[in-house]
This record gives structure tokens, sequence and C-alpha cells, in this order.
């Protein structure tokens, strides 16, 4: 039967004192390391006897948060404390569900570490280890920043608490630390060491679901011991008596890969006189039962599978093109996602992946014919400072059908190859932007932005300037350059179509023109053309058995003002800026049809599957029926 511990044995996560006093306001000084051991209150013998380490049954992430047996009351609070809410096991788990990508949760953790560059942090490690005691691969990640003293790692494992409150850091919701651990293992520990106020200490924490699901916690509790270092040997910090100590340090040796306190305190060795190492372990297994990181595919990177890595099938050259640039790799390689993590380049900061520094990487450095827009972002309430937003061809354009922008906020990349515009479409092939949005509001897992007005307000100007970028450069690769027309009002709008007998002719494509996907929009000149202004044709090829294309509408050249009464979409009047505006917002809506729609699809698809699985079910259940019928007869 599992140890019910109580709320005053061990420091509750949501206990967190917010006293910035440097002894968390209840740390005092007690017997040395060595006469606790002594007195038998800390034994190692005890601790090196342990069983060996449990693990969950369930170990894959996505379905540990199932079967939980919830109790009917909680616990109740500890004579003499004040009743407080609790955090109950389960939400560590369904916390770290909001990063549904890997890669989204480490670099949370590269972000703490970013983060202490303003306290003297030059070097963040990423590796795999082996933990002896189970013959299991475990994730560490270790800096030199300032380090956290007790109160600050009580932080650190509390829920909502962040210490940052400069403008210049990454993180600012006190959740990323136990969203990204739980999301890569079942467990983590922390060590760290500080000085502050001229006490030098070190701490470890274990937040741990092995030991709160396998003990049937009702609350999340995070068992820490603490050190003073000032002296030669440490001295352990005690909150409450020896008892509570020891009661720490035998659960964190029992859930923990380390089975003595000496094996606890080498951990220390190499983290210096400041610094954080976290190590996770338990790592989350994926739906078919295999580690859901990959160590062995590259021994310099950590990767995650490519689903649509085919294995062994022979891929077209092109989709082989497109998946070795880095808008692709950077979804199944650390190295890769890492490399644009941050947009300023460092100057005395590294990243060591394995053993091997990151070189940084910014895409915008590679534009051929590079531009840079400002923006102006504005709200009701708001004037925002202008933003450059870079923009350009990839090396590789016109090839590859890439077109998106690499979004960062403070520094850090929120939305890595936002596709703007729809896919499908050749218009834009190769152009990719660079910019750094501090305006708008990053989601809780960094991987996306809150759908704010100005938010929405930027995405469709990335679209305008996809689309005039396309505009003013496409004809370096021989696409059909925009006409500007002498009489703006004889102008129109015309999917490209092949020769018609009233049109015009395009001129040739070039070669390595990419012909499948979405209508090209050419602009004519109507001065020009030969035709009668009245309508176009469709081509044969695209005429149904009535004679035309169903969506094929006749483009009425020289618009007559609407007729009274006429509701339709009046453009007469309006200014060009305001038309350009309105088919942005009819562009915007259409692909959130489009988008509906394809959910929609899906929705219908899952429905067909779990109908076809009822009518089997229904199939068997008759048969059954059948033979008990036949049975009873006999009988
Ligand atoms: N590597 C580290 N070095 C020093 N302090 C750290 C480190 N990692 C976490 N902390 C401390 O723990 C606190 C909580 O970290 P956590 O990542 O959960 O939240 P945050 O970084 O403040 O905000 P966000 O949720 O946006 O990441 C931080 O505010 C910081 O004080
Ligand atoms: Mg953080």
């Amino acid at each position: 039967m599992a140890k019910n511990y109580t709320v005053a044995d061990v420091v509750n996560i949501d206990s967190d004192s917010d006293s910035d006093d440097d002894n968390g306001g209840v740390i005092g000084m007690v017997p040395s390391l060595a006469s606790l051991i002594e007195n038998q209150k800390v034994s190692i013998a005890d601790a090196a006897t342990v069983a060996p380490r449990e693990t969950l049954e369930c170990r894959s992430f996505w379905k540990a948060g199932e079967n939980f047996v919830i109790p009917s009351s909680v616990t109740l609070t500890a004579p003499g404390m004040v009743e407080h809410a609790r955090v109950h096991p389960k939400f560590l788990h369904s916390n770290a569900t909001s990063h549904k990508w890997a890669f989204g949760a480490i670099a949370e953790l590269l972000d703490n570490a970013v983060d202490e560059i303003q306290n003297g942090a030059t070097v963040v490690k990423i590796d795999k280890i082996n933990i002896v005691k189970d013959n299991t691969p475990a994730l560490v990640f270790q800096d030199n920043g300032g380090g956290m003293d007790p109160n600050g790692i009580r932080k650190c494992m509390s829920l909502g608490y962040s210490s940052k409150k400069s403008n210049t850091t990454i993180g600012q919701y006190g959740n990323g630390f136990k969203t990204s651990t739980m999301r890569l293992g079942a467990d983590a520990m922390v060590f760290s060491r500080s000085t502050r106020g001229g006490k030098s200490t070190q701490s470890i924490g274990l937040l741990s679901y092995t030991f709160l699901r396998k003990t049937g916690q009702d609350d999340v509790i995070v068992p820490m011991i603490d050190f003073d270092i000032s002296s030669d040997s440490p001295q352990p910090i005690i909150y409450g008596s020896p008892g509570d100590w020891s009661t720490n340090l035998n659960i964190l040796l029992k859930w923990s890969p380390f089975s003595t306190m000496v094996e606890l305190l080498q951990q220390f060795e190499d983290i210096g006189t400041h610094g954080t190492k976290v190590i996770i372990y338990n790592l989350w297994l994926n739906d078919e039962g295999i580690y859901e990181l990959s160590f062995d595919d590259d021994d310099v990177d950590i990767r995650l599978r490519d689903e649509n890595a085919q294995d062994g099938k022979r891929l077209h050259a092109k989709t082989l093109e497109v998946r070795s640039h880095i808008s692709y790799r950077y979804r199944h390689s650390l190295r890769a996602y890492i490399s644009m993590l941050y947009l300023k380049k460092f100057k005395n900061f590294k990243i060591i992946l394995r053993g091997v520094s990151v070189a940084q990487f910014n895409i915008a450095d590679e534009f051929r014919h590079p531009e840079t827009i400002m923006y102006k972002p504005q709200a009701a309430a708001v004037d925002y400072a202008a933003t450059g937003i870079k923009v350009g061809f990839i090396k590789e354009a016109p090839k590859l059908p890439i077109c998106c922008f690499n979004v960062y906020h403070k520094n850090r990349l929120i939305r890595p190859f936002w596709k703007v515009v729809l896919e499908g479409s050749t218009r834009g092939n190769g152009v990719v932007g660079v910019l750094e949005a501090n305006f708008i509001e990053p989601a809780h897992d960094k991987q996306d932005f809150e759908r704010s007005s100005l938010f929405l307000r930027l995405e469709a100007r990335l679209k305008r300037i996809t689309s005039d970028y396309w505009q003013n450069h496409c004809h370096i690769f021989g696409y059909q350059t925009a006409q500007i027309p002498a009489d703006k009002s004889k102008r129109t709008v015309i999917p490209d179509q092949p020769p018609t007998v009233n049109t015009y002719n395009p001129s040739p494509l070039p070669s390595d023109r990419i012909s499948h996907g979405g209508p090209i929009i050419r602009e004519i000149n109507l001065s020009n053309a030969t035709s009668s202004p009245t309508a176009a044709v469709a081509a044969p090829h695209l005429r149904n058995y009535t004679g035309l294309r169903n969506n094929f509408q006749p483009v009425q050249l020289n618009p007559q003002p609407p007729a009274a009464g006429d509701t339709g979409n009046n453009l007469v009047g309006k200014s060009a800026a305001e038309i350009r505006e309105e088919n942005l917002q009819l562009f915007m809506r259409c692909e959130e049809y489009v988008k509906k729609e394809n959910e929609v699809e899906q929705t219908v698809k899952s429905l067909e599957k779990e109908l076809e699985e009822v009518k089997s079910k229904c199939a068997q259940l008759a048969l059954l029926v059948d033979a008990k019928k036949k049975e009873m007869q006999q009988v």
C-alpha cells in the first residue's frame, strides 16, 4: 500500500512563499549533514537498499493521463496550516499536453537558460545520458547561469510563479519548466547552485509524476532538499525538523536515478559555483512503444520520427529537395530547429547539443533580392514601434514551393515557417520573410500567437507583402510581370488561362516554371488588347459540356454603374486602397471557409469510420445472438 506523505513532510508545489527573504522566511540552520547521518536521521544505507526504481505502467505520453483514481475527498490540510486549493497530479499531465510537439518543450528549457544570460550564463548544454540504475536514456540540460537559491527553486517547481519581470526575458508565464519537463518525461530532477546575499547554496528538487501516481497522491508534492555550501562541507538547511529533511531525502533517493546521497551530491561537481542542471528521465514513449526522441540516428543531434518518411520507398527528386530544406528539416532535427530558435546572434553564449556547438542560422542572411518593409502595428489605444519585416527569395527560389514567414517574439522563434498564403498556389514560391513581432502575445506553448486583432491584421499584411513582393520580383525568374496600365479605370484581373480567341497571348513560360498549383493572376492592359472589351471565353479544355467551365465567369471589362437597388459589391467610387483592403478581407474569409471545409471533411470521415465500427460490432453481436439462440434450442 502506498505511503500517504503529509503536506508537512515535504514541500508542496503550491505552498511557495513569495518572500524574497534569503531564508525563504522559514529556513534555519541545523546540525551538519555528518551529524544527521551519524544520528541515523539520514541513512545512506537505507537509501542504498531501496527497491529498484519503479516506473509507470503506461509510458506513452498521450495516454499517461488516463485511468486516474480520483479520490472522493481530498486530504485534509495539516493542523496549523491555512486551507488552500490543491493541484491534483493529473493537472501536471494535462498542463503538459499544451506542448503537442516535443521540440517545443525542449525550447522552453533552453529559454530558461537564455534568460540567464543576464545573470552571467555563457553556455547551455543539452545531452543524453544513460541511467545506470535501469539502463534507460535521460535528457540533461545544464547551464552556468545565476542558478536558484532555495526560494528560487521553489518558484521554479511551483505553478505560475515567474521571477522574470524584465521586458527582455522570454519567460513570462511561470509555467514553461513544468509543462516542458512533464511533456518530455515522467520525472524531472533539478540541481541548482547559487550565491545570493553572500550565502552560497545548492538545492535539489524532484518533480515526479511516477512518484505521485504510484503513491496515489491527490496533491502535487515536490520533495526538495537544500544545503548551505558557504563553508567547506555542505550543511543541510532544515525548514521543519531533521525528520522532514530525511523524509524528503528518502523520497528523492527512492524515485530518482540515484541510490545514495553521495551520488546525488556528485551531480553538483560539474556545475561550478553557479548554474542549474535539469535531468529528465523515464522519457515518454510514442503510441508504438518506442522512445519519442531518437538518439541513435545521429550522434550529435536529437531527432523526432518523421511520419512521412516512407522508409525504403523511393521518393520523387522534388520531394527529396523540399525535405532537405530547413523549413522541413527543423520538424525532425533538434539541431536544425535550435539553429533558428533565437533571432540575434549570441555574442558570448553557446548552445551545445550532444557535445557540438549549434551554429545560429537566420534564413534572411541568405535572401536574394532582400527588402525590408517597415510595419507599424496600430491598435485602438496603443501605437507600437515599427518593426522591420525582411523579405526576399530563398536561394532555392523559385524551384521550391516554399512561401512563409519566421515570426519571432522577443528574439525567440514562435511561428517557424508560417504559411500565410494558401497552400497550392505557385504565386509567391520562394518568397520568405523574417520579423520580430513584440506587439502580439505568444500562446502558452510559445508555438503560436494569441488570435488578437493585431495578429489578424499582421496576417493580412503579410499576405499583401508576399503578393506585392512576388508581383514586383517574379519577372526575375521569367514569370509574367504585372503591367501598370495607363488608365487604371480600364484595368481588370483575369484567371491564368491558355490563349483564347479574344483575350491576349501570354509569353511562353520558362522551362523551370512550376506549372502545377492554383491560378496565376495576371493583369492586362486593355488599351493594348485587340479583342472585344465585353467578355472572355474559357479555353476549350476548360469548357464543360455546356460550353463553359463551371466556375468561369465572363469578365465584364467596362463595368457599368449598378442599376438602382443593386446591393452587390459596388466598387465604383472606392479608392484603390479600399478595394485592395476589401479584396484582402474577402481573401481571408475565403481561406477561413477552406479551413472550415477541411475540418468538416475530417469530421465526416471520422463519423463514417465510427459508423463502420458500430455496424461491424452490430453484425458481430447479431451472430452471437444467433449462436446463443441455436444453443438454447438444442438444450
Ligand atoms: N535554468 C534556470 N536558471 C535559473 N532559474 C531558473 C531556471 N529555470 C527556471 N528558473 C526559475 O524558475 C522560474 C519558473 O520557470 P518557468 O520556465 O516555469 O517560468 P518562466 O520562465 O518564468 O515563464 P514561462 O512560463 O514563460 O517560461 C523562472 O521564473 C526562474 O526564476
Ligand atoms: Mg521559462
